[in-house]
């Protein structure tokens, strides 16, 4: 099914059903809060399959950069542990609601920063979940737009990396993103 799934900017984006933790790219973002010592979710999909090392890392991070925790809409980059990716980037969406002025333009930043770091990090290719559309409540319609424009926005800029993957769990969450996605 998810081979069906259409891309979009010549190719480079690929959307997919299943499990973030199972795509063997260079680097996986998680869906993360501020606190960055894990979660439900794909937070603790990616901590749960990524093992240790990755809250250990995160941990350094509150213990150094972040002591206060990770500010909504910024992202780290971390080892991916046990996972087939080189790198987990961590990121926390906006809670829904919370801030209304100021989600949608949180939301786009998640997904500007982690490809700014990962172009940093020399990273070719990146799976994204659907960031804040799950425990944090996002309407996935307005996500869908959210996400689809920054990454755009972002591409047309860089040349480096060369595959984004957008993984849905649920095929009626792919389904709602490519009904409202931006791309084109
Ligand atoms: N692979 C891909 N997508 C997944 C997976 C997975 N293994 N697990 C969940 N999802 C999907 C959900 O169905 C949802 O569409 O990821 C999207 C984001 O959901 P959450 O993981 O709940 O993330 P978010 O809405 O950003 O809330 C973050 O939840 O898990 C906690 O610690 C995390 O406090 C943070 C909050």
């Amino acid at each position: 099914m998810s081979d069906a799934l259409p891309t979009f900017l010549d190719e480079r984006v690929r959307v997919l059903i299943g499990d973030i933790t199972t795509h063997d790219v260079t680097a996986i973002v998680n869906a993360a809060n501020s606190t960055l010592l894990g979660g439900g979710g794909v937070d603790g999909a990616i901590h749960r399959i990524g093992g240790p090392q990755i809250y250990a890392e995160c941990k350094q991070i509150r213990e150094t950069t972040h002591p206060n925790g990770l500010p909504t809409g910024e992202a780290v980059i971390t080892t991916g542990g046990n996972l087939a990716a080189q790198y987990v980037i961590h990121t926390v969406g906006p809670i829904y609601g919370r801030n209304p002025a100021r989600e949608a333009e949180l939301l786009a930043a998640c997904y500007d920063n982690s490809l700014r770091i990962a172009r940093q990090y020399a990273v070719l290719s990146i799976a994204f979940p659907s960031i804040s559309t799950g425990a944090f409540g996002y309407p996935k319609p307005a996500a869908a737009a959210i996400s689809s424009r920054a990454i755009r926005d972002f591409l047309t800029t860089d040349n480096q990396i060369r595959e984004v993957r957008l993984v849905f769990f649920h095929p009626s969450d792919a389904r709602v993103f490519l009904e409202y996605q931006e791309f084109e």
